[in-house]
């Protein structure tokens, strides 16, 4: 027998969840720095009664809650970010930051607020055969803080069978689930091209290699990748965020050189691959063509986010079984942004989903200024990830 719906427990957390929330948001704080938030999930979780690892990945924090029965001898985890950004709040709520320059513009504060919700019904109820792991992780936005509790033995010290992740999606409805047997996020990489030429008088363009026609042929050029060298049926973004070359001071002065510098975004290895070496291909041909020099620089920062299909679909089928199957989106498309928990599912298998909160229709979305964390889905989320855990690890029947 399956347990009931962990939601209408959950509920009667609601108002202290939302609290907590609240107080989150008003107390942002950037990657590796989240001392405040780890010490208030570190004593929420003790005060539960739950075993407590703090310092993992720095400022990373574990809870370890066995379940009534632990013959299965499984271990799943479900992870949480809690670090903010670096964006100046321009909502206007009663608990907005009161940090200058310091958001939760990505909900993690939410996040947080949810596993605490999930963590206070498993600790309470204990309904499972096994081990739920709770990882509290920093520094998702840009720093790595997955790869960082990784480096730091996460897995060595609570050996998952299988993790979970999710995320609030403002573009679907409050309380949708949505997911994907396949990838959920790209890889996100950043590259930069510096093309050396040789500056000279602007009346004199003869005289000299000039960078900035190099450039604007490079990034002609770069358009070419995805339009012409992937596969149609795989995805690529190529995008070039900046150029910079000479001085707007200098109208007749041809520079020495021009950089330019943007991200590219794929979902498979192989097309990842293909990107870097077209664009090595075709910034040092071009580059060569005009007797100048290309130097390509091309970091891979975050890998693709690839749910596993069998937990992805487990995944889809609790949301079907607790929400209705009008809840519930089994094949939404990926987006192109990026996300660590990326690093986890390289190392162990499980699946990321969305929680959805709206507000994409009213233009809050992740990253902006007035975004907020929506609280009427905290215990849709902390229902998720405990029903996660009871039907992962069922009790053995009586
Ligand atoms: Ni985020």
């Amino acid at each position: 027998m399956y347990p009931s719906n962990p939601i209408e427990s959950i509920r009667q957390f609601h108002q202290e969840l939302t609290t907590l929330r609240r107080d989150l948001h008003a107390h942002p704080e950037i990657g590796f720095q989240e001392l405040r938030t780890s010490g208030i999930v570190a004593g929420s979780l003790e005060a539960l009664g739950i075993d407590v690892h703090r310092g993992i990945g720095k400022t990373g924090v574990v809870g370890v809650i066995r379940g009534k029965e632990h013959t299965s001898g499984r271990m799943v985890g479900l992870r949480a970010d809690m670090d903010a950004l670096p964006i100046t709040e321009a909502g206007q709520s009663q608990y907005c930051s009161t940090k200058p320059g310091l958001m939760h513009a990505c909900g993690h504060d939410g996040h947080t607020a949810v596993l605490l919700g999930a963590a206070k019904y498993l600790a309470q109820t204990r309904n499972f055969n096994g081990t739920a792991v709770l990882i509290f992780q920093p520094a998702e936005e840009g720093l790595g803080g997955a790869k960082a509790m990784l480096d730091d033995g996460l897995f060595e010290r609570f050996p998952c069978d299988e993790i979970y992740a999710l995320h609030n999606w403002p573009a679907l409805p409050p309380g949708t689930i949505g997911i994907n047997p396949g990838p959920m996020m790209a890889a996100s990489d950043k590259f930069e091209i510096v093309i050396e030429g040789r500056g000279g008088h602007g009346a004199h363009p003869y005289q000299t290699i000039d960078p900035i026609v190099v450039a604007a042929q490079v990034i002609l050029g770069l358009q070419t990748i995805v339009s012409r060298n992937v596969h149609p049926i795989d995805s690529a973004v190529v995008s070039i965020g900046s150029v910079q070359a000479g001085n707007p001071a200098g109208p007749s002065v041809i520079p020495g050189d021009a950089r330019i510098v943007g991200t590219v975004r794929t979902f498979k290895d192989s097309v990842q691959a293909l990107v870097e070496s077209r664009m090595r291909v075709l910034a040092d041909s071009i580059a060569q063509a005009h007797g100048a020099k290309a130097e390509l620089h091309y970091q891979r920062s975050y890998p693709a986010t690839i749910n596993t299909p069998r937990h992805a679909n487990f995944v889809a089928d609790v949301a079907t079984e607790l929400f209705g199957v009008d809840r519930v989106v089994r094949d939404l498309i990926p987006s192109m942004g990026s996300e660590d928990f990326s690093f986890m599912l390289g190392v162990k298998p499980g699946a990321y989903f969305r929680l959805g909160q709206g507000g994409a229709e009213s233009g809050t979305l992740l990253h902006n200024s007035r975004y907020d964390f929506n609280d009427e889905v905290i215990p849709v989320g902390g229902a998720m990830f405990a029903a996660i855990i009871e039907r992962s690890m069922p009790l053995l029947e009586r």
